[in-house]
This record gives structure tokens, C-alpha cells and sequence, in this order.
């Protein structure tokens, strides 16, 4: 995680790089700081504080810094240290010369540490990232980039970095292997940044800098080398993109302001895949005779994404007859899977960049798989890894909890299940065009669920003095009590889980009393009867209940505390539909107990370390 941005030119730095820096909060918000070399002396500067960036912001009207056309900054989300304003960075050597930011983990840091420190460095906080500051200066007897080239080759791990140096006022030196940063090319000034909305204000020309290269930047100079120092010829993209609005538009929260952007997600996302009853995934990059070809596929993803990918088992399997495995990213490259040439691998990730499920791509590739995703952000490092790219178009999501790319995800989902059993003739082209249209009408049901939102506020209201949370669903709703669960326990810090209803009596059953809620998603399906015997048990217990069910469902009003209603659809697609009302349960108790829901502590939207 953590934002970097950093600029050299002939313009003040310091707007460019808190500009910058707001727009890199996702990726970190518990500490921030900048560092500029003043160009009169010329010495290095550096202003940090602990929270957000608007205490950075502060700090600077009372603390002002001088003027200067080069300077690093960063945004943190603390790995090694607590968030502090000692551990902020930018981070400095002993000689008060150098300034390094630096996203990502340097695992070897501890025993390059103990190295220095033997030969006098004195270390000012717990990170890991101020050991590069002091490797650098080990390294100061030769020029400024063979010293930062030859610290470089010393560090393990994953890491992004700027580094300046005061004795070299001109020049900002970057880096990167495996975390994120691309270089911005303006006229007679550059950038760097972990991600092109940083900049792309500034400039539409980048440079994606790639693993194991260094660039040197002046204002009108950009180097690339490797780290062995062999000289590289950068490719430059026009980025074409545009990045959408990010305002709150009236609602109390972005969380809030994406869940009611559902709708029209979905609308837009059919009106541009599903003609007649046709479905076009364009950027699929598969022909159909590919699409045959495969006899497995293997779903990589973290968090709300892995519970897309769950749903996304259950309906691939059960339309296009193929058989899925899903695993989160991080367990996925450390378990030997068995790819042939015959797997496909699908990724699914809304920013793109989390650092886990591009290790299980790379891993996936090295094994000659093909590679598919499902992916929010355009350009962003998982699109360019990718064989193919499914983008949802969600348009930017704010909010660190994740509500519009989890829909998009699915519907991408269904989308892709469909085309799938269409192309393998799995399903009966009148089976096919029913779904179809059923998944056409989730829109319209979505403004009805949303129509109640202050009810279903209420209920998250009057139940947000519980302690812990049960989720529990069956079949493919199984996912949607997992994702339930961790968009209650981010956003509300209340302990909740995500079961598989069936399981409750293996275990989870011995939790249940009067001072416990449990969150039953009873919808129509063909394990209704057998969810109504688990809420049962569940009353037996005592505990408190709140089902989600099917319009028209009056009697299951006689076993439960409070019921929230969906519309009646295919029961395929009710996940998409149960998906809003969880979202809206957990923003309620969420606010209601006063957390911060688009920054909930120790998260970032980004996760972009291992
Ligand atoms: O950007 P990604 O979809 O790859 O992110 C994956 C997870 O980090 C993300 O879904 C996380 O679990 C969200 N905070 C959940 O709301």
C-alpha cells in the first residue's frame, strides 16, 4: 500500500504533490509527509504528521515550506511501526541529505540494519524503509544514481521508491519491483506516482515503469536502466482514460453514494454487453473455439472480489458445466495448483493492483495459463498482465468498502457464465433468453430495494449494540453471508461471520444466545425449506434474527425478529439483489455507532503489499 508522488520541473512542488497526494489517500491514511530540497542553501526539507492528509495540510499553514521545484512525498499505510509521525515518511539518512519514500516491504531490512548500525548509522524510526535512506549514504562515495542502483541490488522484498538527494538538486531517482509506479512526462517537468490519477491532470503521457528498472528524471530528462544499470528504451502510453467524478453528490458518504449508483452500473453495464440476446465481451481476447477448449477454470482474488469469484463458481458450474476452483490469492501461488494448458485463470480485482492476486497471475503465467480478469480500473497493472480484460466500468469507487465493483463483478459474472454455457451449448437458447431477461430487470428491482433504505436503516439502527454477528446463507448465497459478514466487520469493527447455514450446527451454533444477532439470507430457492429448519434452531437459541426473504414470504414474519424484503427473481441472480440490503445493514450500524465508513482504520482501498 502507500502513495508516492514526486516531481521535478520548473513549478512550485509542493501544490503538485499534496494535489497528488489526496488523490493516492486510498491507498493509505494513517500518517502522510513531504519532503522538498530547498534550492537557496540547497538543503532537504521534510514536513510529516500522523492521519490523514488534511492534518498534512494543516501542518503546512502553520509550518510553512519554502519555495522549490523538486520534492517527494507519500501517504502511509504502516506495515513496520505504528503510524507515527516518526515512522512517516519521507525517511532520512544520518546525514540529513537524502529523502526516500517508498512503498511496499523490504523483508532483508532487519539484517541491513544490524549492518549499519555497526558501522555508526543511527536509525530514527521502526520502519523498514529508513534503512534504505542509510544504504544510500553507505553508498555516497560514488555518483548519486550508481549509489542508489547499488543499494538497490542489496534490498529484498517488493518495493516502489523516490529518492532525492540535496547535493543533487536537479535529479528525482525511482524504482519499482513488484509494488506499482509509473512516470509522468510534461514539458520541462516529470513525475512519479504510485497510480495515473495522481497526475493525470498534469499529463496523459506515461512511462509504466516495469519490475527490476530504475529512472532517473530531471525536468527534462527521463533514464531508464535496469538494476543491473543496462540503459532501457521506456515505452510512452497516451493514457486515454479520464478519471470520474469523486464527489459525495449530497449523500453523507461515498459508501452511501455508491451503493444508490447500483442501478445504473448494472444499466449501463447491459446496455453495452447484451444486444438482443446476444452477449458481447469484448476484450475477452478468446475465441469461442478457445472458450471451448477449457476443462477448468481457476478463480484468483482477496476479499469481496474472492466472494465474487465463490458466486461466480456456483453459477459457472452450474451453467456452462465447467468445473471452477476458487482461491484467494494470497494462498493460491503457495499451494502448487495444477494447471494444464487446458485451465483458464480468471482474476477478478476492482483497483487491479492488489499486490496478492498479481503474485497468483504472474505464478499462473510462469505456468503458460491464459489469464482473463474482471477489473474496475482501466490501465491498471492486473489489465496490463492480462490475456484478456472484462472492465465493469463501475466508474471510481471511493468508499474502502467495497459495493458497486462487488455488483459489477457479479453481473460481469453472469455475463461471462452465460457466454460460456451458450458457446459450450450447455443451456437451451430458451433457457439462456429467460435469464437474460430476468438479469435485465435486476436494475429496476435494485431502485426498489432501494426505495427502503431508511427501513432497512432503521433495522441496522436498532441492532447496532450487538456484539457479534452471524451471516448465514446456502448454495450461492453461501458467498453473499461471507461478504455480509466483512462489510459489516470493516466498516462497524463488530466481530462478525460468514457461514454456510449447514455448517452453523458443526460449531458456530455453540455462539448463539439472546446477545447475539444473526443475519439469515432466507430467499426463495431450493434450500429454503432447509434454511427455515436452521432459523429454528437459531430461535430455539434465542437469538436474534433478521431474515432476508422474498416479497410474498408473510409466514417466515412468525419466526424471526425483523425481516428485510427483495423482489422475486430467478433464483440464479438473487445474490446480486441480497447484496444490497447486507451493504445497507452494515452502513447503518456502521454509522450508527459513529465509524468513519469510507476510511475505516488499518484498511486502504489498494492493497498493494504481499
Ligand atoms: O481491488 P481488489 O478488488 O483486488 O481488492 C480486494 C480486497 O482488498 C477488497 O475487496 C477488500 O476486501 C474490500 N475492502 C472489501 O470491501
Amino acid at each position: 500500500m502507500c502513495g508516492i508522488i514526486g516531481y521535478v520541473g520548473h513549478q512550485q512542488a509542493l501544490p503538485i504533490l499534496i494535489e497528488g497526494l489526496k488523490k493516492l489517500e486510498y491507498r493509505g491514511y494513517d500518517s502522510s509527509g513531504v519532503g522538498i530540497i530547498c534550492l537557496d542553501e540547497p538543503k532537504i526539507m521534510i514536513r510529516k504528521c500522523e492521519g490523514k492528509i488534511c492534518n498534512l495540510q494543516e501542518l503546512l499553514k502553520t509550518h510553512g515550506l519554502p519555495e522549490s521545484t523538486i520534492g517527494i512525498s507519500h501517504t502511509r499505510w504502516a506495515t513496520h511501526g505504528v503510524p507515527s509521525r516518526v515512522n512517516a515518511h519521507p525517511h532520512s539518512d544520518c546525514s540529513g541529505k537524502i529523502l526516500v519514500v517508498h512503498n511496499g516491504i523490504i523483508e532483508n531490512y532487519q539484517e541491513l540494519k544490524s549492518v549499519l548500525v555497526k558501522k555508526g548509522h543511527k536509525f530514527l524510526s521502526q520502519t523498514d524503509t529508513e534503512v534504505i535512506a542509510h544504504l544510500i549514504e553507505e553508498h555516497s562515495e560514488k555518483d548519486f544514481l550508481t549509489a542508489v542502483q547499488k543499494t538497490i541490488r542489496q534490498l529484498r522484498g517488493a518495493f516502489a521508491l523516490g529518492v532525492i538527494h540535496s547535493d543533487h538538486p536537479e535529479t528525482l531517482i525511482a524504482a519499482r519491483i513488484g509494488s506499482p509506479l509509473i512516470i509522468g512526462l510534461g514539458k520541462n517537468e516529470n513525475f512519479i506516482a504510485s497510480d495515473v490519477p495522481a497526475i493525470l491532470d498534469r499529463t496523459a503521457k506515461v512511462i509504466y515503469l516495469k519490475d527490476g528498472e530504475l529512472a532517473l528524471l530531471r525536468k527534462n530528462l527521463v533514464q531508464v536502466y535496469t538494476f543491473a544499470g543496462k540503459s532501457v528504451r521506456p515505452k510512452i502510453d497516451q493514457v486515454s482514460f479520464t478519471v470520474g467524478s469523486v464527489h459525495k453528490e449530497g449523500f453523507a458518504h461515498f459508501m452511501l453514494k455508491e451503493i444508490h449508483e447500483q442501478p445504473n452500473v448494472l444499466t449501463q453495464m447491459f446496455s453495452s454487453r447484451i444486444k438482443g440476446f446476444q452477449i458481447h465481451l469484448e476484450g475477452l481476447q478468446l475465441t469461442d473455439a478457445e472458450l471451448k477448449g477449457f476443462d477448468q477454470m481457476m478463480i484468483v482474488a482477496c476479499g469481496t472480489a474472492y466472494h465474487a469469484g465463490l458466486v461466480g463458481k456456483y453459477i459457472i458450474e452450474k451453467l456452462a458445466g465447467i468445473s471452477v476452483a476458487v482461491d484467494v490469492s494470497s494462498e493460491f501461488r503457495y499451494r502448487s495448483p495444477i494447471i494444464t494448458p487446458k485451465t483458464l485463470i480468471l482474476a477478478i480485482s476492482q483497483s487491479g493492483e492488489t499486490a496478492d492476486t498479481l503474485a497468483a497471475v504472474k505464478e499462473a503465467k510462469a505456468k503458460g495459463a491464459k489469464i482473463i480478469s474482471i477489473c474496475n480500473v482501466l490501465g491498471s497493472s492486473l489489465a496490463r498482465e492480462s490475456d484478456g480484460v472484462l472492465y465493469t466500468h463501475a466508474g471510481p469507487e471511493i468508499g474502502v468498502a467495497s459495493t458497486k465493483a462487488y455488483t459489477a463483478q457479479l453481473a460481469m459474472l453472469y455475463l461471462l457464465a452465460l457466454k460460456l454455457s451458450r458457446v459450450r451449448k450447455k443451456i437451451s437458447r430458451k433457457t439462456s433468453q429467460e435469464l437474460i431477461k430476468d438479469l435485465k430487470e435486476i436494475p429496476s428491482l435494485y431502485q426498489r430495494i432501494l426505495k427502503h433504505t431508511q427501513s432497512i436503516s432503521r433495522i441496522g439502527h436498532d441492532n447496532a449494540h450487538f456484539g457479534c454477528f452471524l451471516f448465514l446463507g446456502r448454495n450461492l448465497n453461501f458467498p453473499s453471508a461471507l461478504e455480509g459478514a466483512l462489510k459489516l466487520k470493516e466498516i462497524s469493527y463488530i466481530p462478525a461471520e460468514g457461514y454456510a447455514a449447514g455448517e452453523m450446527k458443526h460449531g458456530p451454533i455453540a455462539l448463539i444466545d439472546e446477545y447475539r444477532a444473526v443475519v439469515c439470507i432466507a430467499v426463495q430457492s431450493d434450500t429454503y425449506e432447509k434454511m427455515i429448519s436452521n432459523i429454528e434452531e437459531i430461535r430455539s437459541r434465542r437469538g436474534k434474527i433478521i431474515a432476508i426473504a422474498t416479497e410474498g414470504d408473510d409466514s417466515i414474519k412468525e419466526r424471526v425478529h425483523e425481516v428485510i424484503y427483495i423482489p422475486s427473481t430467478n433464483p440464479l441472480l438473487t445474490p446480486l439483489l441480497v447484496a444490497l440490503p447486507l451493504q445497507l445493514i452494515a452502513y447503518s450500524i456502521a454509522t450508527k455507532r459513529g465509524c468513519d465508513v469510507d476510511q475505516p482504520r488499518n484498511l486502504a482501498k489498494s492493497v498493494t503489499v504481499e
